[in-house]
């Protein structure tokens, strides 16, 4: 017999692949991805995050390049790319710009076939003064290349000087307004990720 009760659809799980500009130990822009994969976990049903580690890429070299095919650990990091349904860039500011390991691991998955072509993306950055503006507009420059496709708004840039900490000393987010920002960034990610199925 047929029910007549509702039942509230699942909704899809979308992975977010995490990339970090920063490869310090106690990176607060580590802390802020670790805070996202709680945050997911917690209270965004169908949203799962993962970091993925650009640490081990080589730098870039086209002589690395074989017949098409790339370094086993640049296929692998390439195929997380290929796999995440949205990027996640949590970034530091380095002289006005793109941390240069960041820019290694952009560089990598975008030769060919590109695997950030139309992709949803957001960016989050702890950085100093004026906590990452200049790196996240060079981000979002990079990706007009790329075909990513970045959230407008909400913006989370968090100076590295603020009067109060955002952080403890292991880089762990500690300051709940900054969650709460962070929680509002993965929800409009989430939304525009499904509006551009
Ligand atoms: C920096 N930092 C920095 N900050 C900033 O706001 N604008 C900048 O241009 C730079 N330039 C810069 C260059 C280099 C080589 C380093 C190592 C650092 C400071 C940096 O953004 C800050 O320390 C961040 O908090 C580091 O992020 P993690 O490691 O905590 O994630």
């Amino acid at each position: 017999m047929a029910s007549n009760s509702i039942t509230t659809p699942t909704p899809a799980l979308l992975k977010v692949a995490a990339l970090c500009g920063s490869l310090r130990r106690a990176s607060r822009n580590r802390g802020l991805i670790r805070c996202a994969i709680e945050i997911c976990n917690e209270s965004i049903p169908g949203l799962k995050v993962e970091f993925i580690d650009i640490e081990p890429l080589p730098f870039v070299n086209t002589d690395l390049e074989k017949d098409g095919t790339y370094p086993p650990v640049v296929e692998a990091f390439r195929q997380k790319i290929l796999e995440a349904d949205c990027i996640l860039f949590a970034s530091p500011e380095y002289n006005y710009s793109v941390p240069a390991p960041l820019k290694n691991a952009i560089d990598w998955a975008s030769r060919p076939p590109n695997v950030w072509a139309d992709k949803a993306a957001a960016i989050v950055s702890s950085a100093g003064g004026s906590g990452g503006q200049r790196s996240q507009y060079h981000i979002r420059q990079i990706g007009v290349f790329l075909d990513l496709h970045f959230i407008n708004k909400p913006e989370l840039f968090i100076p590295a000087k603020p009067p109060q900490s955002f952080f403890d000393n292991d880089g762990n987010v500690i300051d709940p307004d900054i969650k709460e920002r962070l929680k509002k960034i993965l929800l409009s990610l989430q939304a525009f990720t499904l509006r551009l199925r």
